[in-house]
């Protein structure tokens, strides 16, 4: 696919199909990931790719543990109440249908970044993980392949990092599923470049 027809219609893709995703397909995904930048290119990700069935299930049970926590922040417990055929109403209950269904992505993706001892996590930490989880969705895209970054396991983040036994000191910056669509790729709703993008200063349109 030409490159800017991947990157344009690379949206959240959260009502997936069991089918497994090709060997091939997924080694390629996880090359793109590591092509992508980290701070001092020191590297310290990891990625635990998820195929097992019953650890897929668990994760599963803990993301929709997870989903019904998000649902007490009074944002999404508003959002909850918007029309189902608002873009709010529609994206709520895409992520509902992923909730209720993670367990069954062929592919579920752990990525994770690692922190020096006594350092905290901050915005710098997670700019040296999510370059790669783009970098995952976009190679995934190219291949057909539907994902969705999500964040909301850290609900149970004790309990996804007893599962997959990583380290205390190794945060989990997102949890990724794999899995050909149901739905169809397409351009996602955002602002326009005008409104987001200045010339030279600040609120001068480009
Ligand atoms: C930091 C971050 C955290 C996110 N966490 C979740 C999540 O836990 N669950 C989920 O279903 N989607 C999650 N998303 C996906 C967003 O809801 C999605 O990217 C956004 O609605 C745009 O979707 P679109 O590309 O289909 O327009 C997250 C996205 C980001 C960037």
């Amino acid at each position: 696919m030409d490159f800017f027809d991947v990157v344009t219609t690379q949206r959240a893709m959260r009502r997936l199909k069991s089918d497994a995703i090709p060997e091939d397909a997924l080694r390629r995904i996880m090359d793109a990931a590591i092509c992508a930048p980290s701070g001092g290119n020191r590297q310290n990700w990891s990625f635990v790719v998820v195929r097992d069935r019953a650890k897929r299930a668990r994760l599963g049970e803990l993301y929709r543990e997870a989903w019904g926590e998000l649902m007490k922040v009074p944002y999404y417990a508003g959002a909850a109440k918007e029309p189902p055929d608002s873009p709010a109403g529609k994206m709520l209950a895409s992520a509902r249908h992923l909730a209720e269904h993670l367990g069954e992505a062929p592919v579920i993706v752990l990525a994770c970044v690692s922190l020096d001892p006594g350092v905290k996590a901050s915005l710098t930490t997670g700019a040296s993980i999510y370059p790669a989880v783009q970098n995952i969705m976009l190679a995934a895209r190219a291949l057909d392949v539907g994902s969705c970054i999500t964040t909301i396991h850290r609900f149970r983040d004790a309990q996804v990092k007893e599962l997959l036994a990583i380290p205390a000191d190794v945060e989990t910056a997102a949890l990724i599923p794999l899995g050909y669509p149901l739905g169809k790729f397409g351009r996602p709703p955002r602002r326009p470049v005008r409104e987001v993008a200045f010339a030279d200063r600040w609120g001068l349109a480009l």
